[in-house]
């Protein structure tokens, strides 16, 4: 079992980190589970530019961290992503990659388990981990799980009622996983978003979504071109 885990804070040991590194120690301590930690703030990502060929090519003209993090997406079972709370919404380093990441349209996150995690310190964290929450449902996972956090800035956010949370998130994830929950709700909400709103906008752009069509046969996300 692979899980990626994405610390958005451009703090590598803040309240975020502290709490996503208790959920990759406890994964880690499970048989055959592999975790890949990374901090978005340590990669070279650059802000999508706005030319729209990845949904041709079915990848971005820019090569770089953005293109390889995806890739490790693709190829894992979980995911959890966090983030601190900033002006009510999630980083700006975590809203750079998801708009190179080849989320949504693409349905990266197709028949994978998610986790979103979001810190704050006293309004927005609600509406921060609401986006998240979604754009990782409209991706295609189903979500194992969330955690909000308010506390004050650079406190320690570890404290044994948050310890057991993340550690019993952690064991929805890999328990998920193995079992394929179904989540029927979610799966329905997802299947309506996909065929009402997703697949017929895809389908309305032609031969220019291409590289759209082949990930979603790749993700086997639909059989035959629609
Ligand atoms: C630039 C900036 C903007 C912030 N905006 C908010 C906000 O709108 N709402 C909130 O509750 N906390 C806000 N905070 C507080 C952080 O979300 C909070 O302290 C978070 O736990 C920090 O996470 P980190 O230690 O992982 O970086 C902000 C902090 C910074 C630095």
């Amino acid at each position: 079992m692979n899980i990626v885990i994405i610390n958005g804070s451009p703090r590598k040991n803040g309240a975020t980190a502290k709490i996503l590194h208790a959920m990759e120690k406890h994964l880690l301590q499970k048989e055959n589970v592999s975790v890949e930690y990374v901090d978005i703030n340590s990669l070279n990502i650059s802000p999508c530019s706005g030319c729209c060929s990845c949904y041709k090519t079915g990848k971005c003209y820019m090569d770089d961290d953005a293109e390889k993090l995806s890739k490790k997406i693709e190829c894992a079972d979980g995911l959890i992503i966090g983030t601190p709370t900033y002006a009510s919404n999630m980083s700006g380093q975590l809203k750079q990659f998801i708009d190179r990441g080849h989320f949504v349209i693409e349905q990266l996150l197709h028949n994978k388990y998610a986790i979103s995690v979001v810190t704050g310190e006293n309004y927005g964290s609600g509406d921060t981990s609401k986006i998240l929450t979604k754009l990782l449902k409209y991706s295609g996972a189903k979500i194992s799980g969330k955690i909000i956090y308010n506390l004050p800035f650079n406190r320690n956010p570890i404290n044994k009622k948050l310890a057991s949370k993340a550690h019993h998130l952690s064991d929805n994830l890999h328990s998920d996983i193995i079992k394929r929950k179904s989540y029927l709700f979610q799966t329905l909400m997802h299947s309506v978003i996909f065929s009402v709103g997703i697949k017929p906008f895809v389908k309305s752009k032609g031969e220019s979504y291409n590289g759209v069509l082949s990930k979603w046969k790749r993700y086997k996300v639909i059989k035959h071109e629609c």
